[in-house]
């Protein structure tokens, strides 16, 4: 006999002689003459009642169904009496497949997260946790059939690199060097044409540049896949290991990559409300009562637009005291984006041109403006509860601008030659952007941590599992 998920048992359209559930026990109730249990197999929240009778041959070993075992269940699919539930299994049969004593951590409801993700190897069985890495999973899905769907080609860039895509330097350095007896060179450094590749190596900060080659030659492409930043930053929102989308769109600008970034956002939010509707229903019980309604809120609505010089208007407007001050030039902090999406917009909106000083040398130079106030063709998407969910450009064509750009930088164009062929053959205006996969994740099911829409969390200091 084949195994019934418990999803296709709950959404049975007629009572069944015969069906075989395997799962986890959630919790068992015993009455005098018959045994409760909740059975959860993860193919959605909710677990199927089974009823088991006192005359069943095995019940003395009924005992041994505590919460967290393993077990295989026989019987009929049949009408539920009790509330709450349409259909319940009577157990004809039952199997402890693997036992689970009083240690098993998940006992109660109520755990903090905190301790939660002390036993991440144990957390997808809480119901909340189940719901997460299930709208993960839809998602990522869904972040193949936008793209498909609209012709891009799917590119899996190299997650080891030597070139440093954002020329940030927050990078993971990847070598098989003996770092103890390190060889030399003559002059005393570390001699690292030694090393494994021959060179200095890095685990990638972004498929940017690699993606940029793709669509000069397939139009329309996206990596999906993960990425790493070695920054220091212990927040809600940074992790050291994340997963990016990076859509790479040739014959394409700023405005065009604007409106795609807007597309895929509300797509993947109607995916979720689509696929997903259980387990947001119950992020939206347990987590943020507030979900739904703005999920519903940033669908219906354009999303807003405004220039880094309008938004520094409208921080120094505000009447704040920041702590981190705004001025013309400077970076917009958390504190700045949370403001103008939670607070003055009170909508998502996409924040474009910024100074060239402070974003990265690929990105395209703004026409006629003077020196003090040059900006780039950069935008930054910001959602609220979060902020930044998605960083993108239009790219640098030129390739006179380009190499200035990398001059401005610092940046050793030997190292980017390839980089700048894409100038110098058929170079074509194209745009493209990054989402960060685990902030989107965030704001859909309103968890309010990385570490806990991620399986395994990378963060400085942490890496278990
Ligand atoms: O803004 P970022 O740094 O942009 C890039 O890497 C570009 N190369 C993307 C592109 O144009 N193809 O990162 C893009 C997004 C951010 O908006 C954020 O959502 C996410 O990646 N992100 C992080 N997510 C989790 N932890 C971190 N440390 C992150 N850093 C960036
Ligand atoms: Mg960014």
């Amino acid at each position: 006999m084949s195994r019934t998920l418990v999803k296709a048992a709950l959404a049975a359209t007629a009572p069944a002689d015969s069906i075989l559930l395997q799962g986890w026990v959630r919790t068992r109730r015993d009455a005098k003459a018959f045994s409760f249990l909740e059975i959860n197999d993860g193919s959605c929240l909710k677990g199927i009642q089974v009823i088991a009778d006192a005359g069943l041959p095995d019940y003395v070993h009924i005992q041994k169904a505590n919460t967290g075992a393993a077990i295989e269940v026989r019987g009929k699919l049949v009408p539920s009496q009790g509330q709450g539930q349409q259909w319940e299994v009577v157990a004809e049969s039952f199997k402890i497949l693997g036992e689970a004593d009083a240690t098993y951590p998940l006992q109660k409801k109520g755990h903090t997260l905190e301790f939660l993700r002390e036993i991440a190897h144990l957390r997808p069985r809480s119901n909340l946790f189940g719901a997460v890495f299930r709208v993960r999973s839809r998602l990522a899905f869904a972040v193949h059939q936008f793209f498909q769907d609209r012709h891009f080609h799917c590119v899996h860039t190299p997650i080891i690199t030597a070139s440093d895509a954002e020329g940030a330097g927050d990078m993971f350095r990847v070598t098989t060097l003996d770092l103890a007896h390190p060889p030399m060179t003559e002059d005393g450094a570390v001699d690292v044409t030694k090393d494994f590749f021959g060179k200095k190596t890095f685990l990638t900060v972004s498929g940017q540049l690699e993606g940029e080659i793709f669509a000069h030659a397939l139009s329309n492409i996206y990596t999906f896949g993960p990425t790493f930043r070695a920054e220091n930053s212990n927040t809600s929102r940074h992790a050291a290991e994340f997963w990016m989308i990076e859509p790479e769109v040739a014959f394409c600008d700023i405005h065009g990559n604007m409106d795609l970034a807007e597309e895929f956002v509300k797509y993947l939010i109607r995916d979720a409300r689509t696929h997903c509707a259980a387990d947001l229903e119950f992020f939206s019980k347990f987590v943020d009562k507030d979900l739904l309604t703005r999920l519903d809120f940033v669908l219906e609505r354009p999303f807003q637009r405004c220039s880094y010089t309008e938004a520094v208007a409208i921080l120094e407007k505000s009447g704040r005291t920041w702590e981190h001050p705004v001025s013309w030039g400077a970076n917009l902090q958390a504190e700045h984006e949370r403001y103008l999406t939670e607070e003055h917009f009170k909508c998502p909106v996409t924040v474009y041109n910024y100074p060239r000083a402070i974003k990265a040398f690929y990105m395209r130079k703004n026409d006629g403006e003077t020196p003090e106030r040059q900006t780039v063709a950069a935008m930054d998407l910001l959602v609220p509860g979060i902020g930044e969910i998605i960083g993108g450009s239009q790219r640098e064509e030129r390739l006179d601008v380009l190499r200035e750009g990398m001059a401005l930088h610092h940046l050793d164009e030997k190292a980017y030659s390839w980089y700048l062929d894409l100038r110098r053959y058929g170079s074509v205006p194209h745009a493209g952007f990054g989402l960060g996969f685990e902030r989107m994740l965030m704001f859909v099911t309103g968890v309010g941590n990385i570490r806990d829409v991620i399986p395994f969390a990378r963060t400085p200091g942490t890496a278990d599992f």
